[in-house]
């Protein structure tokens, strides 16, 4: 029987959904994205060397694997064809397997020059990829679409009346430098062959394979406390990174899904800036971020770490309707001699914590639940008896060997 799998992450992002989308993709027929563009950055490690995708599925690792680019992304053209490139290069092929949406709204280099310099005002802390201005375009029904590349004369009026428009925002609104024209169309006619052979009605190949009972996993991108609704606004992306968003960024009802899956570390980090109800500023946080490795995939930032947050989860479980539950980077808390995690927060808004023992093992090499110490096991039942939903998967480590399969 056909198990269609969405994949979201809990936190802030980073929560390592890449590995575990990788792992499942093994027995998947497809693999989807819905929303985000090249902001995201999945970290995987596949015969011990290191590969980081930004827009394209992590199913593309397998050779009989579909991937698809859904309509509720926001793409660049330039940012997906060196991806593709690279991973060409590495003999990943793409033929006959990866398909983009015609309905995509296109980043273009204005957006990304409107999102650096209005991010030095507005402090949100974005990875300056142009996903906030190109989101707008989108709702203010100006956007191009990757579609569009099908015309180009009619392409070019439309891009010379956006262009103009995101210049004036440029130079009268924030004293910048305008963007040449001739510098965006060669953006869109320089990638011509990506929509010569990429191009698809996305939506219409969904339904079929939804029918044929294809596995099809649903790979969300960031984390559910960026989404533009639900998430620590505005300190959010502009997606709606929640399960909703896989209706309106794919065109798949909620009743094919069977499983949806959510990721959480074993703790916490975000991005950017932003409330952090259970941010460190101690040594604890300096162990998370070494152990961890916690920089930005993307950017390469550093991250902000602090305990895990079950309330915060339990809300976030709740609107995604998460109906299994995936722990990664349980070995980045082998070190702590205490362990702490966040059960509610107290009048003022500060976390009221409960203290666990550490467990001071390596757990890096467990094959199996029992083979965790039992300080860890607590600390995972704990967690799913608090968030009332299974942990069928835990992560102890960044190889695909290093996972925990419970049910
Ligand atoms: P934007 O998506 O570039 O507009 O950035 C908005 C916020 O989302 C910033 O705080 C970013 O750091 C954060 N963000 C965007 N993509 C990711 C991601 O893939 N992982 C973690 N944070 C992200």
């Amino acid at each position: 029987m056909a198990n269609n799998t969405l994949i979201l992450g809990l936190q802030w992002g980073d929560e390592g959904k890449g590995k575990i989308v990788d792992a499942l993709a093994e027995k998947a027929g497809a693999v989807c994205r819905f929303q985000g563009g090249h902001n995201a950055g999945h970290t995987l490690k596949v015969d011990g060397v290191q590969k980081v995708l930004h827009l394209v599925p992590s199913g593309i690792l397998h050779p009989n694997v579909h991937c698809v680019l859904g309509n509720g992304i926001v793409l660049s053209l330039s940012a997906l064809a060196k991806e593709i490139k690279e991973l060409q290069e590495s003999d990943i092929n793409f033929k006959d397997r990866f398909y983009v949406s015609e309905d995509c709204s296109l980043i273009l280099p204005t957006h990304i020059a409107i999102d650096k310099v209005r991010d030095q005002s507005e402090g949100i802390g974005t990875t300056g990829r142009g996903i906030g201005p190109a989101y707008e375009d989108k709702i203010a029904r100006r956007a191009l679409r990757f579609g569009d590349l099908k015309n180009l004369e009619e392409l070019k009026v439309k891009l010379a009346k956006l262009v103009n428009y995101h210049n004036q925002i440029l130079e009268h609104l924030y004293k910048a430098k305008p963007v040449e024209f001739e510098h965006v169309l060669e953006e869109l006619t320089g990638n011509l062959d990506l929509y010569n052979q990429y191009h698809c009605k996305t939506q219409d190949l969904l339904k079929v394979w939804v029918k044929e009972g294809k596995n099809i996993l649903f790979e969300g991108a960031q984390g559910s406390m960026l989404d533009i609704d639900h998430g620590t606004y505005p300190y959010v992306t502009s997606s709606s990174t929640t399960a909703g968003g896989l209706s309106s960024g794919l065109g798949v009802g909620p009743r094919y899904l069977d499983t949806i899956l959510g990721i959480t570390k074993a703790y916490t980090t975000r991005v950017g800036e932003g409330p952090f109800a259970t941010e460190l500023f101690d040594s604890n946080a300096e162990q998370l971020a070494k152990v961890g490795h916690e920089f930005g995939a993307t950017t390469g930032r550093p991250r902000r770490c602090g305990w895990l947050d079950l309330k915060a989860l339990e809300t976030i479980v709740f609107i995604n309707s998460v109906t299994n539950l995936c722990l990664t980077k349980l070995d980045v808390l082998d070190g702590f001699d205490e362990i702490k995690v966040c059960i509610d927060y107290d009048e003022t808004e500060q976390p009221i914590y409960k203290t666990f023992s550490g467990w001071k093992q390596d757990t890096s090499k467990a094959k199996s639940f029992e083979d965790l110490p039992e300080a860890a096991q607590d600390y995972i039942l704990f967690i799913e008896q608090a968030l009332d939903c299974p942990i069928d998967i835990v992560s102890v480590g960044p190889s695909r060997e290093q996972t925990i399969y419970r049910n």
